[in-house]
């Protein structure tokens, strides 16, 4: 069903700022930013089967999080003792122990601001009728920008994998004049920005091996 069409927090737009109750105490988002990035994704509800899987894998990868420099902090509609009871579940079946934010929402105040509730499925809705959150991600860079975002229905669990391919592709084209092909994974081949010309490439990366394919496709690897 298609309903009317909203502008949404796109990317390049700066993350806003907002206080929260999340399970390890109040947060004003800016400070929990700080100089790192973060990861701020929410699920439709607590003790809901996909959201468990979802959040003990979220959990279970929390080292390559950190490895690269990324705060994780989830969301959902529910209360705080509703994500505190739930935990111990998440910790249960995933073998993890949680250790990053969740917040609680139950006004939406936060899940409109960010554009996260479902439109679309009529069976993602509280005992009232309103609609829960999707699965929307938001990657936001130190600079509070936001630089990756992704919304799945609350059918579909996420691969959190494919978020930490998408951070790294994001962290290393900010460093190098580069752009990183379909499916890539670090150590493979990437692609030379097309800001640079062939011959401005060869100069640029000097002591590398420039592959031109076409002229607008050249691969190198760092
Ligand atoms: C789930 O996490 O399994 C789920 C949550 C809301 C709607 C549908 C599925």
């Amino acid at each position: 069903m298609a309903t009317e069409q909203k502008v949404g927090l796109r990317l390049g737009y700066k993350a806003p700022n907002f206080k929260a109750n999340t399970t390890q105490g109040e947060i004003d988002f800016y400070d929990f930013i700080g100089d790192s990035w973060v990861i701020l994704f929410s699920h439709p509800a607590d003790f809901t089967p996909v959201c468990t899987t979802e959040l003990a894998e979220a959990a279970r990868l929390a080292p390559e999080f950190q490895k690269r420099g990324v705060k994780q902090i989830g969301l959902s509609c529910n209360e705080l003792g509703s994500h505190e009871k739930w935990v111990q579940d998440i910790n249960q079946f995933g073998n993890v122990n949680l250790s990053f934010p969740i917040i609680a929402d139950p006004t939406r105040e936060i899940a409109k601001l960010y554009d996260m509730l479902d439109e679309q499925d009529l069976t993602n809705l509280d005992e009232k009728g309103i609609p829960f959150t999707v699965r929307t991600v938001y990657v936001i860079d130190p600079k509070k920008t936001v630089r990756l975002s992704l919304q799945y229905p609350a059918s579909t669990g996420r691969q959190f994998n494919e978020i930490l391919r998408c951070i790294d592709s994001l962290q290393l084209t900010d460093r190098e004049k580069v752009a990183t092909p379909q499916g890539w994974t670090p150590g493979q081949p990437l692609i030379v920005h097309n800001s640079l010309k062939t011959d401005a490439a060869k100069e640029h990366f000097k002591g590398k091996e420039v592959k031109e394919v076409f002229p607008y496709l050249r691969f190198v690897n760092l």
